[in-house]
């Protein structure tokens, strides 16, 4: 288990956190339902557009490197959205075989067009693939999206479809501000703590992968 950066790459978001304040509880319960608004709605509701752009592709090429990723081999993205990574996957390594996994059927229907019949809906906490059927398996900023029972349980299946071979990125915080800072963005996480915390859960989960933490920082958009 290896606490690695696979996101270094990817472009800083400076969150504008007043902005979202107002109306939160609002927004909170509709960002849950991971539907149009999530990903397609105002910034105070979620994404506030979530559109191709290509910002994939250097993390991708870092996944691809990290894991050794080679033509044949199967990847799985839980939580992949509108699959844009499973689609910067498959040009990085041509003949990769991407899945994804994704609760939002929003998302399904609005996925790149490359990664279109990619995606099976569910949810992380059971995932519809044999043992050891992946070499890799990847989930962004996603499981803290369930109570902490279920992310252990998401956690187990990661470890089950890949042993050893999964990356898990997280929301964290290390210190009060940072939590504070957290407490006034955040719509959906349901599960969250300091990395001590996630490391207690991964052990639980008899995770054997990688990880890291999204820490969100604040500041003009
Ligand atoms: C913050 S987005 C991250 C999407 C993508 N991994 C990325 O980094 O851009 C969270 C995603 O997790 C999905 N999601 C939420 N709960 C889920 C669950 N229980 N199982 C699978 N996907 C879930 C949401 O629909 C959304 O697409």
């Amino acid at each position: 288990m290896a606490e690695i950066n696979l996101l270094a790459r990817y472009p800083r978001a400076r969150r504008n956190i007043l902005a979202r304040k107002q109306a939160q509880e609002a927004n909170r319960m509709l960002a849950r339902q991971f539907g149009r608004e999530y990903f397609d709605g105002t910034r105070d509701q979620g994404y506030g557009g979530y559109r191709y752009d290509g910002r994939w592709i250097p993390i991708a090429r870092d996944i691809a490197a990290h894991y050794g990723l080679k033509a044949g081999d199967r990847v799985l993205d839980v939580g992949c959205a509108k699959g844009f990574l499973l689609r910067d996957l498959m040009e990085v390594v041509p003949g990769l075989e991407v899945w994804g996994l994704e609760i939002s059927q929003y998302g399904i229907e609005n996925c790149h067009p490359d990664a279109r019949g990619r995606i099976v809906r569910g949810s992380a906490q059971r995932l519809p693939f044999p043992s050891a059927s992946f070499a890799a398996v990847l989930s962004i900023n996603v499981i803290h999206n369930l109570r902490y029972d279920a992310c252990v349980e998401a956690v187990r299946e990661m470890e089950r479809v890949a042993p050893g071979r999964g990356y898990i990125q997280v929301d964290a915080y290390r210190n009060d501000d940072e939590r504070e800072i957290f407490l006034d963005w955040v719509l959906t996480a349901d599960t969250y703590g300091k990395p001590e915390m996630w490391r207690e859960l991964f052990a639980r989960a008899g995770y054997t992968g990688d990880y890291y933490w999204t820490i969100i920082e604040v500041g003009p958009e």
